[in-house]
């Protein structure tokens, strides 16, 4: 960090790195998991003036929170420096297993079944009160980086609580929050409790202002807080684009190249439906292989020629509904491959190992991208894999993924909950002329580029300062 405190603050609760100490004492830096993380950190490269707050995740992280001193990290995001909070492991599974994943994550993406789920007892108050706290750490950890004046940009659903408590203690800030989720509309919301509600709408309702992906998520949010009778701050849609720069350079890499070939052999001469998702219960999974087994039931001839390769990695499974929708997707692959499969032939192949090249690989060889969750902020891979795409492969959308409102008019758009739409709009996309295929590909490569990384960061910090320092309202 050159001369003295931040101007710029980024928060949140995974990082773009953590530490792994070795045996040798010398400490390596792991890029974290998640589309968040390394996007921000491509648009962060060369800042001097930038500190990355994030929960310390391994035990490095841990030493690291203890000793209260920035890391700098030396690599091609050089100039960052990381803080890492030390939060107790109680509190911190409480907030973000309970609260932020269990509760919100759900909420905000609609996958509550209401004949069980959401379920609000002693236990989520308990959660509800350590969420509390874990943002309060948060909140603090900032306070003590950032210079006077300085923008704050926090980010996502575990870091609600955050607007209130820097309103509070530092009301000098420019403070920005940013949701890479969707936000869910009024009568949604209303199934947290009336005070859990009020709290995080009356949070957000602190930062100088709230930014989305798209202007639908904006609006939700702003009905929200109309029906909740609170004062929304200033709101921005800014859609994040592909990285086109880094993801050029890695599709020219050693590694995406020894993926690539290893592609070719294993899927010589067939077409590739390729999808590339965290196992996550909104990216909507059972479905598309639902869509594929009525695919291979009602056009024969595709059978033996086509196949689907799911890249999914495991994610969250601190969660009981994780552990189940990985099982059960692994349970449908295994059904659907022993009604089809023929002895040369997979139809469905599950790899789920979290290896980025390894996708970079399989997002240039698809013929179709199926994107197809319930709801998502955005969907990073609907625009990195048109612009890495070597075959004018087609794009198959779901209409409420956030990249449908930059891309879905060049994409082939679905309804995710209907089955059979899905399935017809594969064969459309295998079936797709080339000419057709190769104007729709250009089209997507363009418009998935727009606002890449560095010019989606620009714009947020502008709106953080136009919009002006946090709120500080009673309420706050
Ligand atoms: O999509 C929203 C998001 O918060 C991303 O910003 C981030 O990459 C991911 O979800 C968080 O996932 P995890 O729980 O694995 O940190």
């Amino acid at each position: 960090m050159s001369g003295g405190r931040p101007r710029l603050v980024v928060a949140s609760n995974r990082g773009p790195f953590t530490l792994e100490e070795r045996s040798d004492g010398s400490v390596a830096l792991h890029p974290g998991a998640g589309g968040l993380a390394p996007s921000l950190a491509a648009a962060l490269a060369g800042r001097t003036d930038t500190v990355w707050v994030a929960a310390a995740l391994s035990p490095a992280d841990r030493t690291a929170a203890g000793r209260s001193e920035d890391v700098a990290v030396e690599s091609d995001q050089s100039g960052l420096a990381l803080r890492f909070v030390d939060i107790d492991d109680e509190t911190f599974r409480s907030a973000y297993d309970v609260v932020a994943n269990a509760t919100l994550w759900f909420s905000f993406h609609g996958l509550f079944d209401a004949s069980r789920r959401p379920l609000f007892d002693r236990r989520f108050y308990e959660a509800w009160e350590r969420y509390r706290l874990y943002n309060l750490a948060f909140a603090a950890a900032v306070d003590a980086v950032a210079a006077p004046g300085a923008v704050v940009l926090v980010n996502d659903y575990h870091l609600l609580l955050t607007g209130s408590a820097l309103a509070q203690a530092r009301p000098d800030l420019f403070t920005v929050h940013f949701s890479h989720t969707p936000f869910p509309g009024a009568e949604e919301l209303e199934l947290l409790p009336p005070s859990v509600r009020a709290e995080l709408l009356g949070s957000m309702s602190c930062f100088g202002a709230c930014g989305f992906h798209t202007a639908r998520w904006a609006g939700g949010f702003r009905r929200c807080a109309d029906a909740a009778g609170i004062e929304a701050p200033p709101t921005f849609h800014a859609g994040l684009g592909a990285d086109l720069e880094r993801l050029r350079a890695l599709a020219g890499s050693e590694a995406v190249g020894r993926h690539a070939s290893a592609l070719e052999e294993r899927f010589s001469g067939r077409r590739l439906i390729v999808r590339s998702d965290r196992i996550e219960l909104s990216k909507n999974i059972l479905r598309g292989l639902r869509a594929f087994d009525l695919v291979l039931h009602e056009h024969p001839a595709l059978r033996g020629r086509v196949t689907m390769l799911s890249r999914g990695y495991p994610s969250r499974e601190g969660l009981p509904e994780y552990l189940a929708y990985r099982a059960e997707v692994e349970h449908l692959t295994e059904l659907v491959n022993e009604r089809w499969a023929t002895s040369t032939w997979t139809p469905v192949e599950l790899d789920v190992d979290d290896e980025f090249s390894a996708t970079v690989a399989a997002l240039m060889r698809y013929d179709v991208l199926l994107v197809n969750p319930v709801r998502d902020g955005m969907n990073l891979v609907a625009k990195e894999g048109p612009s890495l795409n070597t075959r004018d492969g087609v794009l198959v959308l779901s209409r409420f993924a956030g990249a449908y409102e930059d891309l879905g008019e060049d994409a082939l758009s679905i309804h995710p909950f209907d089955v059979s739409d899905t399935a017809d709009a594969l064969v459309r996309a295998l079936e797709m002329p080339a000419g057709e295929r190769s104007r729709r590909a250009a089209a997507l490569r363009s418009k998935a580029q727009h606002l890449a990384p560095a010019a989606w960061l620009e714009q947020v910090l502008s709106e953080a300062r136009l919009s002006g320092r946090a709120v500080t309202r009673p309420s706050c």
